[in-house]
C-alpha cells in the first residue's frame, strides 16, 4: 500500500531525525543530546536500562512532552515540538503501555475513536471495521462486541487497527508484549512485519532482545539519556547490545544454584477450587525450592495465587501454611505470617503515584522503620537509601514521586519493599515484566540468595527462559486445571508449551 511518503522519502530516506535532542527534569537528565534517524521500512528498536529514556522519546514523539532543546525533523520539516493533534497529523501513532480502550464501546467504535462523526450509518462503520480487522488477520474479533470482552492482546490489537485506519506511518509501541503470552507475541510480531513490509516505520521498545533481534532492523541503545549506538542489526550481536546497555559483559543469564535438598514443606495446596476459575490444584512447595508456574495468560495462574493468600474466596480445598491449615486465609493473616504475594499489576499493588521514593518504599514497611510505633525519619531514610543502592535505581533523588519513575523502576522498588519484608514464602506473578537484563540479572541472584536462607519461591512467568532457567519444578495449568508438573531436568521449551497449549497426548 502507498503511504504519505511523498517525493522527500526518495530524496532523503529519512522519515524522522531526532537532531542533539536533550530533555531535563528537576534533578534528572532524561536525554542528552540524543541523534538518530527513523526511515521508511524500518522496524527500529529503542533499547535500554530502565531510566535510559526511552519512553521519554516516544512521548516527545507523540507530542506529550517538550524538548528542553534540539530538533525534531519530520518529512524534513524542523519542529521544536510537537503537540499531540500535530503528532498525529504527522502519522504518528503511539500505542502506550496502558492501552486507550475503552471497555463499555464496541470493538468498531474503539477502532474510530474520535473519527466517527455524530449521525453515522453503524452498518457501514462495521463493515469498514471488519475489513480493517480482516486485513490484519483478526476475522475472530467481533465489531459489535464490547471491547471490555477481548484479551489484552486482542485490545492491543484493536489499538494498532486504529493506527492503521488512520494511515499512520510511524507506529509506536512501548513494551508491547510485556503482557501477551508466546503465542500472542508471535502473532504480534508477524503482523508489524507485515506492516512494515507496506510501508509503515516502527519504533520498538522492549527489553526482550530476543524479539529485538527476531523483527527489528535497526537498534539504537540509550545508556543515561545519552545515545550509545544506533546501528543496523547485522552489524551487531545480542551480546554486544546488551553489553552496550549495560555498560559491562553479562554473563550466564540464568543462574539456578541449587541446594542438593530442599528442607521442610513450607505450603500445601490441596485440591483448591474456586468455581469458574480453577478446579482441583495440588500443589506443594518446600523451603528452599524455587516451584515455577506456566501456562498461557488466563490459564488460572493468577486467581490461584490470589486465592491461596487470601485475596479472593475458593469454593473447596485446603490450604496449609507451615504446618497449619488454614481455615479461610486472609491477606492480614498470610502477611502477618510472611506469606507474600506480588500481584502482576504494578498499578493495583500501591505504587503511590503522589508520594516520594521514601514513603512508597516504607508504605508497607511500617515493621523494619518503626520502633515503639514511632516511625523513625532516619531508618526511613536510610532503608530507602539502601534499596536504591542495591537495585541501582536511577531516579532524580529521594524526593522524586512515584508517578515520575520509569516503568522499570517502579517495578523494582515494588519488588525490592516486598523482599525486605523477609518472608517465609514469597509468590512472585511476572516479577520482571519491565525490568532491563541488568537488573533482571540482579533479581534472579537476589532469589538465589533468598532460596539459600530458607525462602520457598512460587514464580509465575510468561517468559519460558526465565522459568526454565530458575525452577526446580514447573507446574502447568491449562484452562483453570493442573495439566502437569516437570522436573527441572524434564522441562523443555517444548515440553512445557505442548502441556500448556495442549498438543501432547
Ligand atoms: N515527569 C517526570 N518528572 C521527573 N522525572 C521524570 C519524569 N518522567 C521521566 N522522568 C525520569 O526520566 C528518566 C527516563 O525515564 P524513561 O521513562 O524515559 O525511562 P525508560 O527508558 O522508558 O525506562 P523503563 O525501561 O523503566 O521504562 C528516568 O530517570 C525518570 O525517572
Ligand atoms: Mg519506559
Amino acid at each position: 500500500m502507498l503511504r504519505l511518503w511523498g517525493e522527500y522519502e526518495l530524496e532523503k530516506n529519512a522519515f524522522i531525525q531526532l537532531d542533539n535532542v536533550t530533555k531535563e527534569y528537576p534533578g534528572v537528565v532524561a536525554l542528552n543530546k540524543v541523534s538518530f534517524t527513523i526511515t521508511p521500512n524500518d522496524i527500529h528498536a529503542l533499547v535500554g536500562e530502565n531510566g535510559a529514556g526511552k519512553s521519554t522519546i516516544i512521548k516527545i514523539l507523540g507530542g506529550l512532552e517538550r524538548p528542553s532543546s534540539g530538533t525534531l525533523r519530520v518529512r524534513g520539516k524542523d519542529y521544536k515540538y510537537l503537540t499531540p493533534k500535530l503528532s498525529q497529523e504527522l502519522g504518528i501513532a503511539v500505542i502506550h503501555q496502558e492501552l486507550m480502550i475503552l471497555p463499555e464501546l464496541s470493538v468498531a467504535e474503539n477502532l474510530f475513536l474520535g473519527q466517527v462523526p455524530r449521525f453515522v450509518n453503524w452498518s457501514s462503520v462495521y463493515e469498514r471495521a471488519q475489513t480493517i480487522l480482516r486485513r490484519l488477520g483478526l476475522d475472530d474479533i467481533n465489531p459489535k462486541q464490547p471491547a471490555g470482552e477481548l484479551t489484552v492482546a486482542q485490545q492491543q490489537m484493536i489499538e494498532i487497527a486504529r493506527a492503521v485506519s488512520r494511515n499512520a506511518s510511524l507506529l509506536i509501541l512501548d513494551e508491547p508484549t510485556s503482557s501477551l503470552t508466546a503465542v500472542e507475541t508471535e502473532v504480534l510480531l508477524r503482523l508489524l512485519e507485515s506492516l512494515r513490509d507496506e510501508g509503515t516505520s516502527i519504533i520498538y521498545v522492549s527489553h526482550r532482545m530476543k524479539e529485538v533481534f527476531d523483527i527489528c532492523n535497526t537498534i539504537t541503545v540509550l545508556r543515561d539519556g545519552n545515545m550509545i549506538t544506533s546501528k543496523s542489526k547485522d552489524d551487531i550481536s545480542s551480546g554486544e547490545v546488551i553489553q552496550l546497555m549495560v555498560g559491562r559483559p553479562v554473563e550466564n543469564f540464568y543462574v539456578r544454584n541449587q541446594p542438593a535438598r530442599h528442607g521442610e514443606e513450607l505450603l500445601a495446596v490441596r485440591d483448591l477450587t474456586r468455581r469458574g476459575y480453577f478446579y482441583n490444584v495440588s500443589f506443594s512447595l518446600r523451603a528452599g525450592e524455587i516451584l515455577g508456574f506456566s501456562g498461557l495468560i488466563g490459564s488460572g495462574r493468577t486467581e490461584v495465587m490470589r486465592a491461596v493468600v487470601g485475596l479472593d474466596k475458593y469454593t473447596s480445598g485446603e490450604v496449609v501454611f507451615n504446618g497449619s491449615t488454614w481455615d479461610k486465609p486472609t491477606v492480614a493473616r498470610s502477611i502477618n505470617e510472611g506469606l507474600i504475594y506480588l500481584p502482576e499489576d504494578r498499578k493495583s499493588e500501591g505504587m503511590f503515584t503522589k508520594l516520594d521514593i521514601i514513603d512508597n518504599i516504607c508504605s508497607i514497611l511500617l515493621r523494619e522503620v518503626s520502633s515503639v510505633g514511632v516511625i523513625s525519619r532516619k531508618k526511613t531514610r536510610n532503608l530507602s537509601e539502601n534499596i536504591v543502592e542495591t537495585y541501582s535505581l536511577r531516579l532524580g533523588g529521594l524526593k522524586t514521586k512515584g508517578g515520575q519513575l520509569s516503568g522499570g523502576t517502579q517495578q523494582k522498588i515494588i519488588l525490592a519493599r516486598a523482599l525486605a519484608l523477609r518472608p517465609k514464602v514469597l509468590i512472585l506473578d511476572e516479577p520482571t515484566r519491565g525490568i532491563d537484563v541488568g537488573a533482571k540479572q540482579e533479581i534472579y541472584r537476589l532469589l538465589n540468595q533468598l532460596t539459600e536462607m530458607g525462602t520457598g519461591i512460587i514464580l509465575i512467568s510468561s517468559e519460558l527462559p526465565e522459568v526454565l532457567g530458575l525452577s526446580d519444578r514447573i507446574v502447568v495449568m491449562r484452562e483453570g486445571y493442573v495439566v502437569g508438573e516437570l522436573e527441572r531436568n524434564q522441562a523443555t521449551e517444548q515440553s512445557v508449551m505442548d502441556l500448556a497449549i495442549g498438543y501432547a497426548v
